[in-house]
C-alpha cells in the first residue's frame, strides 16, 4: 500500500484535541500518516532542512497549518518556506493575504464582492480622513490591518474622536491607516465556513447589548442561523477569490444599501467547541469529512501531473 505523509499542527484547546484525533483516524483509513504538533516555534534550520520533532518538513507531502491563536513571526516565516517545497493547507500566499484586512477587502472589492467602503491612507495624509469621515455620514471604524478578534478597533464618530485617535496612532509606529465606512447593520452577523469550495456550515453572532462587534471575545453570543442562497454564493465567491482551501466567512446586511457585505475571510475558522455543539453547532464532522478529503486529493494528485 502506498504511503503518504503528513505534517500537522493544530490548536489544542476548546476541542480541537478531539477534532485533530478524528483527522488522524479518517486520514490513516486513507494510508495517509500524520505526524501532529509539528510546532514550527521548535524547528531548527541548517543547511537546506527545516527539522520540526524529527520531521523534515520539506520531505512531508503536505503540511496543515490550523493554529491562529499561537502563531508567532518566526512559525510564520517557516511556513512561507516550507510552502516552496509542499503543499501546505492554506497555502501561504492565501493564508497570509487572509491576515490582511485591506489586501483581503481589496482584492474582493476589484473581483466584484461587496464589502464596506474603506480607505488605506499614508499616516502623514490626515487630511484625506477628515473629508472621508464627512463624506460617509460622520461615522468611520479605524482598524488595524493585522487584528483580529475585535481589539483595536476604534470606532470614529465626529472630528473630535478622530483629534483624540491621530496623535495616538502618530506615536505608534503605523505607517498607514485602514478606514472602513461604519455599517449600519442589526448587530449581527454570519458565519459561514467553506472547505474545498464546499458550504459546510452557517451560524451568525449577535453583538452584545450597546457594543456594535460581534466578536465572541467582546462579548458576542453565538446564534443558530440558517443560511440563505445568496449569502452562501457570496462566500463561495469571496474565498475563491481569496484562494483559501479552508475559510470562514463574516458577511453582514448594510441596511441603507440594502446589500449583504463581506466583513472578513479568515483563514483558521474554528470547529465548533464542545459546549456550541451542545447548543446545536453540528457541522464538526462534515467539516473534518471535506478536510480529510482535501488532503487526500493533494497528496495524491501531487504526483499524478508529474
Ligand atoms: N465597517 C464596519 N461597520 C460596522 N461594524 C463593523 C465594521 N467592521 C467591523 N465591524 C464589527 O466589528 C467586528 C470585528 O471586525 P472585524 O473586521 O471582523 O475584525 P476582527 O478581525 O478583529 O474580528 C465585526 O464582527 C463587526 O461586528
Ligand atoms: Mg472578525
Amino acid at each position: 500500500m502506498s504511503s503518504y505523509n503528513i505534517g500537522m499542527w493544530m490548536y489544542q484547546n476548546s476541542g480541537g484535541d478531539k477534532i485533530q484525533r478524528r483527522l488522524i483516524e479518517l486520514l490513516k483509513e486513507r494510508g495517509i500518516t500524520v505526524h501532529p504538533n509539528l510546532n514550527l516555534r521548535y524547528a531548527k534550520v541548517r543547511n537546506g532542512k527545516i527539522n520540526c520533532e524529527n520531521i523534515v518538513m520539506e520531505e512531508l507531502d503536505l503540511f496543515f497549518s490550523y493554529n491562529a491563536g499561537e502563531q508567532t513571526l518566526y512559525q510564520v516565516y517557516l511556513y512561507e518556506m516550507i510552502d516552496k517545497f509542499i503543499p501546505t493547507i492554506n497555502s501561504f500566499e492565501a493564508f497570509s493575504l487572509s491576515e490582511d484586512k485591506f489586501k483581503t477587502a481589496h482584492l474582493l472589492k476589484r473581483n466584484g464582492v461587496n464589502t464596506a467602503d474603506y480607505v488605506l491612507c499614508h499616516r502623514d495624509e490626515v487630511t484625506n480622513i477628515r473629508e472621508i469621515l464627512k463624506e460617509w455620514g460622520g461615522k468611520v471604524v479605524y482598524k488595524p490591518t493585522d487584528g483580529w478578534g475585535g481589539v483595536g478597533l476604534v470606532k470614529i464618530e465626529n472630528e473630535a474622536a478622530l483629534d483624540m485617535l491621530l496623535p495616538f496612532l502618530n506615536q505608534t509606529d503605523i505607517r498607514y491607516f485602514y478606514l472602513e465606512r461604519f455599517i449600519q447593520y442589526d448587530n449581527t452577523d454570519f458565519r459561514i465556513d467553506i472547505v474545498d469550495g464546499e458550504f459546510v456550515s452557517c451560524y451568525g453572532r449577535r453583538a452584545p447589548k450597546d457594543n456594535w462587534k460581534t466578536n465572541i471575545t467582546s462579548g458576542g453570543s453565538i446564534m443558530l442561523r440558517e443560511a440563505n442562497d445568496e449569502v452562501v454564493e457570496i462566500a463561495k465567491k469571496a474565498v475563491k477569490i481569496c484562494g483559501l482551501d479552508i475559510a470562514g466567512v463574516d458577511l453582514i446586511y448594510d441596511l441603507e444599501k440594502e446589500e449583504y457585505i463581506v466583513l472578513e475571510v479568515n483563514g483558521i475558522p474554528a470547529f465548533a467547541t464542545p459546549q456550541q455543539e451542545k447548543m446545536g453547532l453540528d457541522f464538526n464532522e462534515k467539516k473534518i469529512d471535506l478536510i480529510v478529503d482535501l488532503i487526500e486529493k493533494k497528496v495524491k494528485g501531487r504526483f499524478q501531473n508529474g
